[in-house]
């Protein structure tokens, strides 16, 4: 891909000397490299994790975690499928509307080519996890060490666009979001009973684990030039639809991976807190999606939903029993559900988390909100 760019790059510059004098061709290089550098003034914002924020990668792998057919999609702009797990935008789509961004492409899209790498990028892939055993059920997925990978190649592609100093001070300015972590317990430890992790280790030894391993992969993406990353915790995993139908007899949130999402949050703030000191910095912004989601959850009227527990698309307890599919039980009016399919919060449920990262409390947003980062990183 790298070397497509710069052939084409070749040819437009060999048909301007062609075709004009010396000092149109450096008029014109002149008037190409300043339009770069404001473009690299924009934002960028680069995704990382899974299903939550993955826009479409998976739709370029072998892999059965995939939203690629109807009805995913259907309130999106275009009303097809994309890749997004949501019935229209999701979260990192939000957030870039909220920054006046354009949504960032995934990684693997052909259309990532050119000035459109300024706008960032999204590495995401569903089924993912912190550990690379998670999700194996799923085949060929980006695991999250992959991810970073790429991450490294995307800004060797960039380099050879506008160099290397350019391209550090793109990244340094850049917003990053990652959320990790759920399917280490639903898709891991809780696949099944008797897992091998469980078997392995009791709960608050998995969390502590997992929880020493997610510590490095953001050490790393702070190595690799990341200075404002959104984490998100995990949300309330009893409380999906899927979670009702497997474990909850009376509808309440299953109280196991309630209790496996009330050790992971704490100790997922603590280490961002750890990682802040050590960079003197306040790199990493906890979100606390289980509060955010827990909102609608436990009050759905008060935020419009008319169920926060019955998913829009699926079929059996709670809509919450396998994939949604064209064949699924689909709810007329999606804005009024606050889960979209087994596991996912409709478009409308993603805007209501979106607007607290953006100006919640701290207790939503810790040590700050997305506004107050804006407002912050515009002075510097
Ligand atoms: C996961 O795999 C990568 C290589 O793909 C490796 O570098 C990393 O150490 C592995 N992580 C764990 C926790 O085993
Ligand atoms: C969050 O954003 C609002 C502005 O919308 C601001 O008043 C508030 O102080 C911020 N809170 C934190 C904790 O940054």
């Amino acid at each position: 891909m790298c070397m497509s760019i710069a052939s084409t790059t070749t040819t437009s510059l060999l048909l301007i000397m062609e075709s004009s004098s010396v000092l149109l061709f450096s008029l014109v290089s002149l008037l190409v490299l300043s339009e770069l550098v404001q473009q690299s003034e924009a934002r960028a914002f680069f995704v990382f994790g899974d299903s939550l924020v993955d826009s479409g990668n998976n739709n370029y792998l072998a892999t059965t975690a995939r939203a690629d057919s109807p009805p995913y999609g259907i309130d999106y702009p275009t009303h097809r499928p994309t890749g997004r797990f949501s019935n229209g935008l999701n979260i990192p789509d939000i957030i870039s509307e909220r920054i006046g961004e354009e949504p960032t492409l995934p990684y693997l899209s052909p259309e990532l080519q050119g000035e459109r790498l300024f706008v960032g990028a999204n590495f995401a892939s569903a089924g993912i996890g912190i550990l690379n055993d998670t999700g194996i059920q799923f085949l060929n997925i980006i695991r999250i060490n992959q991810q970073l990978g790429y991450f490294q190649q995307y800004q060797e592609r960039v380099s050879s666009l506008i160099g290397p100093d350019e391209t550090q001070r793109l990244v340094n300015q850049a917003l990053f979001l990652i959320t990790l972590g759920g399917n280490d317990f639903v898709n891991n430890y809780y696949l099944v009973p008797f897992s091998a992790r469980s078997r392995e280790f009791s709960l608050p030894d998995y969390v502590q684990y997992i929880i020493s391993e997610y510590k490095k992969i953001l050490a790393r993406l702070y190595d690799l030039g990341a200075r404002r990353v959104l984490v998100t915790g995990t949300g309330p995993l009893g409380c999906v639809p899927t979670e009702l139908a497997l474990r909850s007899p009376n509808g309440e949130c299953a109280a196991e991976l309630q209790r496996a999402a009330n050790l992971f949050n704490p100790q997922l703030e603590q280490v961002l807190n750890e990682l802040n000191s050590e960079a003197g910095s306040d790199v990493f912004v906890t979100a606390n999606a289980f509060r955010m989601h827990m909102d609608f959850i436990s009050n759905p009227q008060a935020y419009g939903f008319v169920t926060s527990k019955v998913a829009c698309c699926g079929q059996g307890a709670y809509n919450g029993v396998g994939l949604c599919t064209i064949a699924s039980n689909l709810c007329p009016n999606r804005d009024i559900y606050a889960f979209w399919d087994a596991f996912h919060p409709t478009e409308r449920a993603n805007r209501i988390i979106v607007s607290r990262f953006v100006t919640g409390s701290s207790e939503y947003m810790s040590p700050m909100n997305l506004s107050t980062i804006m407002a912050l990183d515009a002075r510097t």
